[in-house]
């Protein structure tokens, strides 16, 4: 039965463009990247994560004083009802991603705005899970290992207090700046899978945290926001940086994928790299351990024949290392993506809700020709 109409297939729906933004501008040929209007390369190391959200959420810079208001209603939120720590613990052994979900979509029980979709409370509900999923990741974290949480800094900034909760100890200033730079560049990143995933639930009007349940979900796969966490495993298994060539030539030969390497839209590097690759290679000399930074190296060295194919490295390629050297767990490595994208996700999502339409597209049919049904005493 198939269906006579010429049909042109957009697989992975590559190259379609299915709505507008004034979010994101991405230009994939050139690796260039702004937000609402400026350079990726102007904002990381000398914007903050603060300052970045309230540009995207808002659409402008914050004057000082509009900044203060906004870090002020970030901090104010950042704990989460006993009810959710109850079902954290409940689900703790869990993947901290799923916990994740799931501490996101009981939250909406908790949230006083959690059924109005006005472009207004849908931003308020967005700033106060900006500030609760990172007390989520941490509290898990703490939990699962029979810890008590430790409660948010009212005082921290937003990367500082996201490592502070993690131990009790505050980061060191150069810590704060690498993982907030890490915020500011997994803030928004246009049609990626999860956003798409987080407008298509907005798409039938359905609410913020129920797109941003999905859009985790969608996050959670290796494809997307897991690569950084098997960029990490890939330099263990490496383990020295003169293993790396032989490594990722097997790799590629059994037809095995190097992670952090690739995008759907980039075909230059992906400008948010660079703004990692010189933290590693300080934090590695920092730390004593200069080899992750030679095997990352290696390793783009290895793949730099893949250039001519497009193939360039990626946001996750250094981020990995970089949690890893700040003695993080690689299962909260994707957390961490979440953590920062929650303002690109509330702002897709209001963007969805201001111009709503239900996206629904179609599936070319290629099953069996129409037949008769059988009762099940003649199969
Ligand atoms: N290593 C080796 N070959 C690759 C890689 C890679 N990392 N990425 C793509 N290719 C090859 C692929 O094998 C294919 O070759 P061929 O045409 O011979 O079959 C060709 O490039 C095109 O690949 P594709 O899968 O059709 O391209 P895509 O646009 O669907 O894939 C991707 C994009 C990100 C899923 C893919 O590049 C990949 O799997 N990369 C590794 C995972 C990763 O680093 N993900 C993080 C993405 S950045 C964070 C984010 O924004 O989500």
């Amino acid at each position: 039965m198939a269906t006579t109409e010429d049909i042109t297939l957009h697989r992975g729906l590559s190259g379609v463009y299915f709505d507008r933004t004034e979010t994101t501008f991405i230009d994939g040929k050139e690796g260039k990247l702004l937000y609402r209007g400026y350079n990726i390369h102007d904002l990381a190391g000398v914007s903050n994560f603060e300052e970045t959200s309230y540009l995207l959420m808002y659409g402008e810079l914050p004057t000082g004083a509009q900044l203060a208001d906004f870090d002020a209603r970030l901090k104010a939120n950042r704990n989460i009802p006993s009810e959710v720590m109850g079902i954290i613990h409940a689900v703790k052994d869990d993947h901290p991603m799923s916990v994740l979900r799931t501490a996101v979509s009981a939250m909406s029980a908790f949230d006083p705005e959690s059924e109005d979709n006005s472009s207004e409370a849908t931003l308020r509900k967005g700033i106060r899970l900006t500030s609760q999923v990172p007390t989520i990741v941490m509290a898990h974290h703490n939990i699962r290992q029979g810890k008590e949480p430790v409660p948010p800094s009212e005082t921290l900034s937003h990367a500082a207090n996201f490592l502070y909760m993690m131990d009790g100890e505050e980061p060191t200033p150069e810590t704060a700046a690498l993982m907030d730079t890490d915020f500011v560049l997994h803030a928004d990143h246009g049609s990626n899978a999860s956003a798409f995933t987080a407008r298509a639930v907005a798409g039938t009007n359905a609410d913020l945290h129920d797109a941003v349940t999905a859009g985790i979900g969608a996050l959670s796969g290796p494809s997307h926001g897991g690569a950084a966490e098997n960029v990490m495993t890939m330099a263990l298994e490496i383990g020295e940086a003169e293993n790396a060539e032989q490594y990722v030539k097997d790799l590629l030969a059994g037809g095995g994928r190097v992670m952090g390497f690739g995008h759907r839209v980039y075909r230059a590097e992906d400008p948010r790299a660079r703004h990692l690759r010189e933290g590693v290679r300080k934090l590695s000399e920092e730390k004593g351990e200069p080899k992750w930074y030679g095997i990352l190296e290696s390793v783009q060295n290895a793949m730099a024949p893949y250039g001519r194919r497009g193939i360039h490295v990626n946001v996750d390629f250094f981020a990995g290392v970089i949690y890893y050297l700040n003695g993080i767990p690689h299962d909260l490595f994707v957390p961490i993506f979440a953590v920062g994208r929650i303002p690109g996700w509330t702002v897709q999502v209001i963007e969805q809700f201001e111009h709503n339409i239900l996206i629904r597209p179609l599936l070319q049919y290629a099953g069996p020709e129409e037949r008769s049904y059988k009762p099940i005493t003649d199969r």
